[in-house]
């Protein structure tokens, strides 16, 4: 399944092309199936349909867990570190790991959990979020898994959007010096929905929570159950290929988040294939990634892609800058870690405070460094090579999505030759376009266009949940027969791919993925707003930040107060994550004759270029332009 150099990684490449269906059957070889599959592949991006290994039985966790126990059960699948680092690290060996998912995929039943049933996990980056979701996975149960960051209403949209029947939670989270009280949140959520029967919740904070009769169950009391009753294995479900695993909510250019849908087979292979080829991975080593189990990178990158390769995943619950700026490497050298991937944000942010919080720390155990989530700058690719790596580690800037479910266009280590900023080549088994405002495709070097995807690849999405259409028309409807990425992109003179961000109303702020049209939704919601438009900006460390426009005529009094209220009313509505950076109180936003806003006009100003605004004679009073610019932060 590995790449091991530049001419084996172009041969493969080719073969991908040509003989796609031989390609990928190599690779699916490679798993644990019950039943191999009836046909490797149907597709069409019309409707679409796209079937990978149907008619194959398996289940993602004996890949990730059985088939490892008897060659390295002691060896550790997951190392996990506290926020507080005085506090004891936990170790689980792949047995360890296999046990306590059969356990709990036991209390998931007892419980009343069902193959197909939809369950939300809100919790936070403990290893019982990764004992969750693959006790799901084990049981058939489709995880939904949402990020400790989002506000009860938010949780809320994804349980009644999914139908939740289950919810498993913590008492409490901690980040840093802040406490999250996550069971009291979902209690605010579940006000809003009937479906949900069971809450399940593990001791973690021993924050004070209010516990319901006959709905709410602490984990530790329903792992004691399973042991009196002498419970050890749990034999895993067979799932078809193309079963649900799960489903993940992610924002777009309207208002709703849409909730992604992976299927088990073609996932598992992506997410392994993937793994293993850009990070190289070798038996024994230690790998870190700094995401959160809450978004696609987690899924694919802290759970089921180096767990299916029978690696050792360190999990971080914790921020980089406590109790300082120096603990990601503080982690590194504890654990060893030889590969390390993070975020541009996390690297420009660690960046800010120099080399001091380097000093005295051991870094030499690093052979590889990865990237994920916007675009790594020059200066801070430079950096982490420099500083980090010690020029001696490549640094994989993979590009991907929570709808590919892997990597998509990101080099292989040791094997691809690196461009500071490039996410650089297509992994074989994805084949890239670059179409202009037609559809057209742009053949040839040095262009530049939106991206697409022309063929499908095993760990594509393959509906949103509850609404096939929105799929159809989000992905597939842009551009005839190709997959839309909503991604700008320059191909170089070496074929080499920039990705240059999104061209659709979605901003990335701190790799997190935030739609416009729902941040206005929710200041909209502020009693004494009229209106409101929000764009990106430029954002040194977030790399884009949120700037919004706002009509509140009958404001009157401090505007610093009235900034605080709509700050906390995104909080409420959306989560913290998507508050914006500036807000500046406008008297009109410039609309168009026929009442739309001209967001480009605003985009400008936020960025701070007024010099040119283009043509602004077709606004319906263009005299609003020049009050926003004059009032810009
Ligand atoms: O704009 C691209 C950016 O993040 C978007 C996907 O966001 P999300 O689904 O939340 O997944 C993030 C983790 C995979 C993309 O459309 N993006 C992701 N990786 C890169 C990137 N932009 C530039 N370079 C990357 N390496």
């Amino acid at each position: 399944m590995k790449i091991k150099s530049f001419p084996e990684y172009e041969q493969a490449y080719k073969k991908s092309v040509e003989q796609p269906e031989q390609f990928w059957k190599e690779i699916a070889d490679n798993f644990l199936w019950r039943k191999k599959w009836d046909k490797i592949l149907s597709w069409n991006f019309t409707e679409p349909k796209i079937e990978w290994f149907k008619g194959a039985k398996l289940n993602i966790t004996e890949n990730c867990l059985d088939r490892h126990l008897e060659t390295m059960g002691d060896k550790p699948a997951i190392i996990w570190e506290p926020n507080d680092p005085t506090e004891d690290h936990r170790v689980l060996t792949y047995k360890q790991l296999y046990d306590k998912v059969c356990q709990f995929a036991n209390v998931l039943k007892n419980n009343g959990a069902k193959k197909g049933d939809r369950i939300c996990i809100y919790m936070p980056m403990v290893p019982e979020l990764a004992i969750a979701v693959l006790a799901c996975a084990r049981l058939g149960a489709i995880h939904s898994v949402v990020f400790g960051g989002f506000s009860a209403q938010s949780i809320a949209d994804r349980i009644l959007d999914a139908e939740c029947n289950i919810v498993i939670t913590t008492d409490g989270g901690v980040r840093g010096d802040k406490k999250i009280p996550m069971k009291t949140v979902i209690d605010d959520a579940l006000v809003r929905c009937p479906s949900v029967q069971k809450v399940i919740v593990l001791t973690h904070t021993r924050t004070p929570v209010s516990m319901i009769k006959g709905r709410d169950v602490w984990w530790e009391d329903e792992i004691k159950k399973i042991e009196t009753q002498g419970k050890k294995e749990f034999i895993a479900e067979e799932m078809d290929a193309e079963d649900m695993l799960f489903i993940l909510y992610t924002s777009g250019s309207t208002g709703k988040p849409k909730g992604v849908v992976h299927t088990c087979g073609g996932y598992m292979v992506y997410a392994g294939y993937t793994f293993t080829n850009a990070f190289q991975y070798e038996p024994g080593e230690v790998y870190f990634c700094t995401a959160d189990i809450g978004w696609i990178t987690g899924h694919s990158y802290i759970v089921y892609g180096p767990l299916s390769q029978g690696a050792t995943t360190v999990m971080f619950e914790g921020v980089p800058t406590w109790p300082d700026a120096g603990r990601f490497w503080d982690i590194v050298d504890k654990y060893k870690v030889n590969i390390f991937y993070t975020a541009p944000t996390a690297i420009r942010s660690l960046m800010s405070f120099g080399d001091e919080p380097l000093n005295g720390k051991d870094l030499s155990s690093l052979t590889k460094l990865g990237s994920v989530g916007e675009p790594l700058n020059e200066e801070a690719w430079h950096w982490f090579d420099e500083r980090i790596g010690k020029k001696k580690c490549p640094i994989v800037d993979t590009w991907w999505q929570t709808e590919t479910g892997g990597f998509m266009i990101s080099p292989i280590a040791n094997v691809t030759p690196l461009k500071p900023g490039y996410a650089t080549l297509p992994l074989p088994g994805v084949q890239p376009v670059l179409v202009d405002e037609k559809g057209e495709e742009i053949q040839g070097n040095g262009v530049s266009g939106n991206l697409c995807i022309k063929f499908p690849w095993p760990g594509m999405l393959r509906t949103t949940y509850g609404d096939h259409e929105r799929c159809r028309t989000t992905y597939f409807a842009t551009y005839k027969d190709l997959y839309f990425t909503g991604d700008g992109c320059l191909r170089d003179e070496d074929g080499y791919y920039r990705i240059t961000g999104r061209v659709d109303d979605v901003l990335n702020v701190s790799g997190h993925r935030i739609g416009t049209a729902e941040v206005e939704n929710a200041i909209n919601m502020h009693s004494s707003v009229v209106e409101s438009a929000v764009v990106g900006y430029p954002h040194d460390i977030k790399g884009q930040g949120v700037y919004a426009f706002v009509v509140c005529p009958n404001q009157h009094g401090d505007p610093e107060l009235a900034r605080k209220d709509i700050m906390m009313t995104v909080s409420r509505i959306i989560g913290a994550i998507a508050k914006p950076d500036k807000i500046q109180f406008v008297t009109g936003l410039p609309k168009t004759r026929s009442g739309k806003i001209m967001r480009r006009i605003l985009r400008k100003i936020a960025e701070g270029d007024t010099s040119n605004l283009g043509d602004i004679s077709t606004l319906l009073d263009p005299g609003v332009v020049e009050d926003i610019k004059a009032g810009a932060l």
